[in-house]
C-alpha cells in the first residue's frame, strides 16, 4: 500500500493540540472513556474497540485504497458516513444531524455503499454506555480527516451526541438531483452556497465513486478487482486541494464532476455555483483550503438536535490514573497499586521523580510511595498533530486495612531544577478508595457449554467495607436492549452478590456473583454497585482485561 504524504503547513499550527490549564477532575464519565479512545490511540491497554485510529492509518486502513486491491478506504467510509448521517438535519427546526440514526437507514437507495456498515462495525467496537454511537461516528471523522491529512487537520471533538432510537428523515443529497434541489438541502443542514462548495470539496478529495454501487455513474470497469472505483482526484489517500486544482484546471478525474452521465455531474454544478469562485480559492491556497475545511468539517461534526449539549472541547488530562487495584492481604493489610499517565512533557522520563501520596480513609497522610516508570508503557496519537505523548508509572504500598485508602496526589519532581508540582485533580486529590473493589486475583472469566450452547461467565470477588451498611452488592454488567438491533440502548444487567466471608481482622467483606452471557457475549465493562440507607458506593467500568481467563 503506497501513498504519499502532504507536507506540513506551519501557519495552520493554531489549530493544532495545545496543552490546556483547564484541567479536569477524575473521573468524569462523560469525558474519560472518549478522551481515552481520543488520544491514547496507541495504548498499552487494550481498550475496547481496539486502536481506533489504527483502522484508517494512512488514511485507507487495510481496505487497500480505492485504487488497490480492495477499491476502498476506510478513511473515505467514515468521513462519509459521518456526512449522511448528519446531512438529514434541519437547523431551523433544530431536529436530526449526528445522531447515528443512519444505521437504521443503511438500506435506503440514499445510503447505498458499504460505508455504512463498515463504519458501524469498526466504530460499534467502541460503542459503551459512555461512548455513544454518535459521538463515535464524529471521532471516526476526526480520526479519518487526521490520518488521510497526515495531521494538517486536527478537527476539535466534542463530546455528548446522544443516540437516536430508530430511523429519522430521508433526504441525503444524491447526484442526480438538480442544483436547487442541493442548494435547498445544504441550507436545511446550516451551510450556504459558498459552504456547500466548500464542504462538497472536503468530502471528494479521499475516496471515489464505486462502479458496483452507481453504474450509471461508473458505467465501464475501469478497473475490476477495485469494485470498480473511480478516484476523485489523483492523490485520493491525501486530504488535500488537488481535487479543487483539477477540477479548476479541467483535469477530467472527478466522476461527478465529468463523468460521462451529465445528470450526474453534481460536482461540476455545485463548485459552479457561485461562479467557481469559492473553488478558485480552494485550488489556490492549501492553506485556504485546509482551514475551511477544518472549520466546516467542525460544524458538521457539531450539527445535533438542539435538545443536545455538547461539551467542550476535549484537551488530554495531564494526569490520568489507571487501573487502580486493591488486594487484601492474609495480614490485616492491603495491596494497593495503579499507574498513572502523565503527559510526556509535564514529565522528564529521565530526570524525574514521581511520588504518590495517599491519603487514609480518614484523611491521614500515609507513607509517599514512589512511582516507577514502566518502559514497555507509552500511548500517543496515531497521526501528527493530535496530542501528546504519554509516560506510565506504576506504583505500590501496603496498607494497614485499619487506615484504609481514599485518595491520592502526584507529586513531580524535576531532579535537575528541584521545581516540583502537586498534581491533586482540583483539591480533593484522586480518589482511590476501598469501599468497594473488584479483587482480580479472586475472579476469573470462562465459556461454559450448556445443552451445547456456549456461554461467557464472569465470576468477581469484591471486598466491600462496612458490608453491614448495605443491603444489595450488585455485579452490573450493560447489554443491549435488544440484541437484533443494529443500535440499541442499554440495561442495566444485574446480579446479586452473595456474601462470602469478613477477612479477619479487617472490616472487609468478600463477595462474589457470576455473570452469564450466551456467547458472543458483549463484554462491557462492568460495575460493582452496593446500595444501603446511608449511601451508595461503586467501582464502576471496569474492563474485562483484567479479569484472567479460564479455558476449560
Ligand atoms: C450534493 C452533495 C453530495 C453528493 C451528491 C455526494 C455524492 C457522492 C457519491 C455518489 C459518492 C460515491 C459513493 C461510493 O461510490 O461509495 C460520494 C462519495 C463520497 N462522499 Fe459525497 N456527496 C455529497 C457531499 C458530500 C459531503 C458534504 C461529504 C463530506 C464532507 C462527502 C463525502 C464523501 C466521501 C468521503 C466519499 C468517498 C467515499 C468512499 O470512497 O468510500 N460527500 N459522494
Ligand atoms: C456564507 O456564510 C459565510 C460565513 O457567514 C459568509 O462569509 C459567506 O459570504 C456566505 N456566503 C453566501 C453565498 O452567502
Ligand atoms: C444517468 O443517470 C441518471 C440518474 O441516475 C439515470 O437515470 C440515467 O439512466 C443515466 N444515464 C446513463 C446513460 O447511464
Ligand atoms: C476549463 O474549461 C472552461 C469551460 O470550457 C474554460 O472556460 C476554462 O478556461 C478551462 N480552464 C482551463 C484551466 O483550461
Ligand atoms: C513528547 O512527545 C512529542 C510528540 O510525539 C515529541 O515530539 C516530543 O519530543 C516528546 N518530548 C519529550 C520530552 O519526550
Ligand atoms: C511494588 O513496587 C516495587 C517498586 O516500587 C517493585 O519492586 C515491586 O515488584 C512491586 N510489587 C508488586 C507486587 O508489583
Ligand atoms: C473463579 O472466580 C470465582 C469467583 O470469584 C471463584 O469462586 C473461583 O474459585 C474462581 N475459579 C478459579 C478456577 O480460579
Ligand atoms: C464461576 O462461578 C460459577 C458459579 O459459582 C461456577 O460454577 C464456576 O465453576 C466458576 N468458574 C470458574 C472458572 O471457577
Ligand atoms: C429489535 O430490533 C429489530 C431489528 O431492528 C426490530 O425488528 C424489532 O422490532 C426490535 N424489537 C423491539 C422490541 O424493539
Amino acid at each position: 500500500m503506497a501513498w504519499t504524504r502532504a507536507i506540513l503547513y506551519s501557519v495552520l499550527s493554531s489549530y493544532f493540540w495545545h496543552p490546556s490549564s483547564a484541567e479536569y477532575v477524575w473521573p468524569d464519565e462523560q469525558i474519560d472513556e472518549l478522551e481515552r479512545l481520543l488520544f491514547e490511540q496507541d495504548s498499552p491497554f487494550d481498550p475496547p474497540g481496539g486502536n481506533i485510529a489504527s483502522f484508517v492509518s494512512g488514511c485507507t486502513g487495510f481496505a487497500g485504497g480505492p485504487g488497490g486491491s480492495g477499491g476502498r478506504s476506510f478513511g473515505a467510509e467514515w468521513l462519509r458516513n459521518a456526512y449522511h448521517d448528519m446531512s438529514t438535519a434541519d437547523v431551523t427546526a433544530g431536529t436530526g444531524g449526528l445522531d447515528a440514526s443512519i444505521v437504521f437507514e443503511m438500506d435506503r437507495p440514499e445510503n447505498v455503499g458499504q460505508a455504512f456498515s463498515e463504519s458501524l462495525s469498526f466504530l460499534g467496537a467502541a460503542y459503551t454506555t459512555r461512548s455513544s454511537m454518535s459521538d463515535m461516528f464524529a471521532m471516526g471523522a476526526v480520526m479519518a480527516v487526521g490520518q488521510c491529512s497526515n495531521g494538517n487537520i486536527i478537527i476539535p471533538f466534542r463530546a455528548g451526541r446522544v443516540d437516536a432510537t430508530g430511523p429519522g428523515p430521508s433526504g441525503v443529497p444524491q447526484p442526480q438531483e438538480d442544483l436547487a434541489t442541493h442548494t435547498a438541502t445544504f441550507a436545511k443542514q446550516g451551510f450556504n452556497v459558498s459552504e456547500m462548495i466548500t464542504l462538497v470539496a472536503c468530502g471528494h478529495t479521499i475516496g471515489g465513486v464505486h462502479g458496483v454501487d452507481f453504474p450509471e455513474i461508473v458505467p465501464n470497469p475501469p478497473n475490476t478487482g477495485t469494485d470498480n472505483t473511480v478516484t476523485f482526484d489523483a492523490t485520493t489517500n491525501d486530504f488535500d486541494n488537488s481535487v479543487a486544482k483539477q477540477f479548476v484546471a479541467n483535469v477530467s478525474q472527478n466522476p461527478l464532476a465529468f463523468g460521462q452521465n451529465e445528470t450526474t455531474r453534481s460536482d461540476f454544478r455545485i463548485f459552479n455555483a457561485d461562479g467557481g469562485k469559492v473553488i478558485s480559492q480552494m485550488a489556490e491556497s492549501e492553506n485556504y483550503f485546509l482551514s475551511t475545511c477544518n472549520a466546516l468539517l467542525e460544524r458538521m461534526i457539531n450539527t445535533v438536535p438542539r435538545s443536545v449539549k455538547l461539551t467542550d472541547i476535549l484537551h488530554p488530562y495531564t494526569v490520568k490514573p489507571r487501573n487502580l487495584f486493591i488486594t487484601p492481604n492474609a495480614d490485616g493489610t492491603v495491596f494497593a497499586t495503579g499507574f498513572i499517565r502523565i503527559i510526556n512533557t509535564t514529565v522528564d522520563a529521565t530526570k524525574s521523580q514521581v511520588l504518590i501520596h495517599p491519603t487514609s480513609r480518614s484523611g491521614k497522610l500515609l507513607p509517599v510511595t514512589t512511582g516507577i516508570r514502566n518502559n514497555r508503557l507509552t500511548a500517543s496519537c496515531s497521526y501528527p498533530n493530535c496530542g501528546p505523548d504519554f509516560i506510565y508509572y506504576q506504583f505500590n504500598t501496603t496498607i494497614s486495612a485499619k487506615d484504609g485508602i481514599s485518595s491520592f496526589t502526584v507529586e513531580i519532581v524535576d531532579d535537575a531544577s528541584g521545581k516540583t508540582i502537586v498534581y491533586e485533580n482540583g483539591g480533593s486529590g484522586f480518589p482511590f478508595s476501598d469501599a468497594i473493589q473488584p479483587v482480580f486475583s479472586l475472579s476469573n472469566q470462562s465459556v461454559i457449554t450448556v445443552d451445547k450452547v456456549d456461554y461467557t461467565q464472569l465470576n468477581i470477588t469484591a471486598l466491600v467495607l462496612n458490608a453491614e451498611d448495605f443491603s444489595d452488592v450488585s455485579l452490573i454488567v450493560p447489554q443491549p436492549l435488544n440484541t437484533t438491533a443494529p443500535l440499541s440502548p442499554w440495561i442495566q444487567d444485574k446480579v446479586k452478590m452473595k456474601p462470602l466471608n469478613k477477612i479477619p481482622g479487617t472490616e472487609y467483606t468478600l463477595y462474589s456473583g457470576t455473570w452469564q452471557g450466551k456467547v458472543p457475549t458483549n463484554t462491557h465493562p462492568f460495575d460493582i454497585v452496593a446500595t444501603g440507607q446511608k449511601s451508595t458506593v461503586s467501582s464502576l467500568f471496569n474492563t474485562w482485561d483484567n479479569v484472567p481467563q479460564i479455558f476449560n
